[in-house]
């Protein structure tokens, strides 16, 4: 197995060499200078030359209220790029895996959205990761797409890291309570993503920690975690006024994980624990 990580140098593709690298599995990261994701031919003649059997495409336009403002862009990278990546996979023969998002749901209702549930993305972004998996899914019949959320790691900023230093600057932080979903620490979704790509159980799935939280119950567990007193506020989604819409009920099933016999991420307060004690 050869494996191309695209956005190697964010939060995700970098935990994911960094486990391929731990494996002995031969790979190569790739950052935006080495190629126009945009540029069809640029995305073939790259990955060509480097020949791999499996690409995980994680590089990502991930700026989720700027994308509102900057829609062309966005798109660009998240769907023309993602389907010119679809493409030379197809051609080279090699498996393909897409990383996506909750954000392709609107977040109705209390139960876990399955795989199959309907799909109605609130804002831009959302919208772009969709119409990504669509495009894989349309040229790369090789292909995996792994739906996760609310995701943290060493490498890039995140919720995490912006909570901790709030509460090292002020004795009061807001955040919204009204938004549930599951924490994923991308260590761990690195270590399902090698064991997937070694199958071909081709399909989508949905993959983040075990258990549900809300926001403001995250940054409560992230403050007591990290020895400070800090007091958090609970408000709404409409009190915090961010740009883009995000789904109030992102709780992902993991039946398709299950059904393919692929082993669960730990349970979210774990991988924070492990998170924060990461030297
Ligand atoms: N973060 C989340 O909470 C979350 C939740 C669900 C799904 N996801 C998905 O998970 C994946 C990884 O997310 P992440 O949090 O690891 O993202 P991230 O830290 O923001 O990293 C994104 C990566 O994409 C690269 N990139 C951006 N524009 C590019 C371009 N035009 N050409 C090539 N590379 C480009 C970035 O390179 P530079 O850093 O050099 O610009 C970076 O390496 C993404 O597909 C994202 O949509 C993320």
């Amino acid at each position: 197995m050869k494996v191309l990580v695209t956005g190697v140098s964010g939060q995700l593709g970098f935990d994911i060499f960094s486990q391929l690298k731990s494996k002995g599995i031969e790979c190569v990261g790739t950052k935006p200078q080495d190629f126009d994701i945009t540029n069809e031919d640029e995305v073939f003649e790259y990955i060509n030359k480097i020949s791999p059997t499996v690409v995980v495409h994680c590089a990502a336009y991930t700026a989720v209220d700027n994308a509102q403002d900057d829609e062309d862009l966005c798109r660009l990278i998240n769907v023309n790029g993602s389907e010119n990546i679809a493409k030379a996979c197809a051609k080279l023969d090699a498996k393909m895996l897409y990383i996506s998002t909750d954000y392709v749901f609107d977040g109705e209702g209390t139960e876990p959205f399955e795989t199959d549930s309907k799909t109605n993305p609130l804002n831009v972004y959302g919208k772009s990761k969709l119409d990504g998996e669509k495009a894989v899914l349309e040229n790369c019949k090789s292909s995996f797409i792994l739906r996760t959320s609310w995701v943290f790691g060493e490498n890039g900023m995140n919720f995490v890291k912006t909570i901790i230093r709030l509460a090292n600057e002020r004795d009061k932080i807001s955040v919204v309570n009204d938004q549930i979903g599951s924490p994923t620490y991308t260590k761990d979704l690195a270590v399902l993503i090698c064991d997937m790509i070694n199958t071909s159980k081709y399909g989508v799935y949905h993959a983040t920690n075990e258990g549900y939280c809300t926001f403001a119950q995250f940054a409560k567990e992230i403050v007591k975690s990290s020895g400070y007193n800090t007091q958090v506020i609970e408000i709404t989604s409409d009190e915090f006024g961010a740009k883009a819409n995000r789904p109030k009920n992102s709780r992902l099933s993991k039946k398709s994980l299950d059904d393919a016999g692929f082993s669960r991420l730990p349970d979210w307060q774990d991988a924070l624990y492990r998170f924060l004690n990461h030297k």
